[in-house]
């Protein structure tokens, strides 16, 4: 072997970087370097035999060898490189970009109309002066009904389906019965209870009730927000004031209130409230009956009993109280029919709004 002369060191450079050349692929290049440069590569081989020769040949021969390896290991590099590039180039030019297409909309949920609703109400309440409160949707016999002055045995309660419940009152609450609350007026008792004597106590307490009733227009679970004002000299003039004043700002400006003699154990004298029809401004049709109106809420001036349970001496005081429903609100002004698609959390319905 001609080590020494270079003649043999010339032949695989130039038969290596010829190699090299002629890749196109990264898998070719590969197969070039184990060629030449791998354990068994024709250079490797040329290499091991520079230590057969006589200590004066080889530091040439050795050297000449290692420049050849430095060769085509940067062009085997440089071939590479031009390779990636040119794929680069291949992919960006296939891959055309639109500028013109419109994005993609994130979808983005929004308020259910029952909390649209319930927000509305609440900061008409708010603006009037009213605090938000709010009490336990598992409530004891005692608040939902005896100190609303409905007695065991009373009638009224009747009238108001319960769904009993197995469980115990919490240690600082009255003994008896447990019960989902039937509507939101025993947090009228547990507001005046903690106020302990303090006026005025001025409150709106939404939130969920519950009873067994089950058709278009009822749902077992269904919405109220409470009203309840106690200060000295409240008359049945301030209750229809603050009412007429809410419809007109729920259903607008032209919106009558319309106040019917009624019966609740918990207010003397009660009534129910109706707003004239918001689908016929009065003239009468399907939703309404016929009748021009829609009832929306229950009402009087708070029972006197009712305000000795709540630690109030009806001698000094007076108030007014109120059980509106969100619901019925809600679909008197998103024009809905059937009261259990509020409840349904179908996305169908509930894009709509
Ligand atoms: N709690 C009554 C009901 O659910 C409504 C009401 C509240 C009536 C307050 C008068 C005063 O029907």
């Amino acid at each position: 072997m001609d080590l020494g002369t270079g003649a043999l060191w010339e032949r695989i450079r130039d038969a290596a970087l010829e190699a090299c050349r002629r890749s196109t692929t990264a898998a070719e290049i590969e197969q070039v370097r184990v060629a030449y440069l791998g354990r068994r590569g024709e250079l490797t081989a040329a290499l091991r035999e520079v230590g057969r020769l006589t200590p004066a040949e080889r530091p040439a021969a050795g050297e000449a060898g290692n420049r050849v390896r430095e060769a085509i290991e940067t062009a085997l590099a440089g071939r590479l490189m031009e390779i990636a590039d040119r794929e680069l180039v291949r992919r960006l030019q296939n891959e055309t970009v639109d500028v013109t297409l419109p994005g993609r909309r994130p979808a983005v949920g929004h308020s259910h109309p029952l909390s649209t609703a319930r927000r509305d109400i609440e900061r008409i309440f708010t603006s009037m002066g009213f605090a938000v409160a709010d009490g336990p949707e598992v409530e004891s016999d005692w608040y939902n009904f005896e100190a609303l002055n409905m007695p065991v045995g009373h009638p009224a309660r009747d009238m108001h389906d319960s769904f009993y419940v197995d469980a115990r009152p919490g240690p600082d609450e009255p003994a008896g019965r447990m019960l989902l609350r039937t509507h939101t007026s025993p947090v009228q008792i547990r507001y005046m209870r903690a106020r302990a004597g303090a006026l005025p106590v001025r409150i709106v307490a939404p939130g969920r009730i519950y009873r067994r009733d089950d058709d278009a227009t009822h749902s077992p679970m269904f919405h109220q927000i409470e009203g309840l004002l106690v200060d000295r000299d409240v008359t049945f003039a301030h209750l229809k004031g603050v009412l007429a004043e809410v419809a007109r700002r729920l259903f607008g400006p032209e919106t009558g209130l319309r106040l019917r003699p009624s019966y609740f154990p918990f207010t003397e004298p009660s009534a129910e409230a109706d707003a004239s029809c918001v689908f016929c401004r009065g003239t009468g049709c399907a939703t309404c009956k016929g009748s021009g109106w829609i009832e929306i809420l229950g009402c009087g001036m708070v029972h006197p009993r009712v305000l000795e349970f709540g630690g109030y001496d009806p001698e000094e005081v007076s108030g007014f109280a109120f059980g509106m429903g969100i619901d019925r609100v809600a679909m008197l002004r998103y024009r809905i029919h059937d009261i259990r698609l509020l409840f349904e959390g179908d996305l169908r319905f509930c894009e709509q709004f």
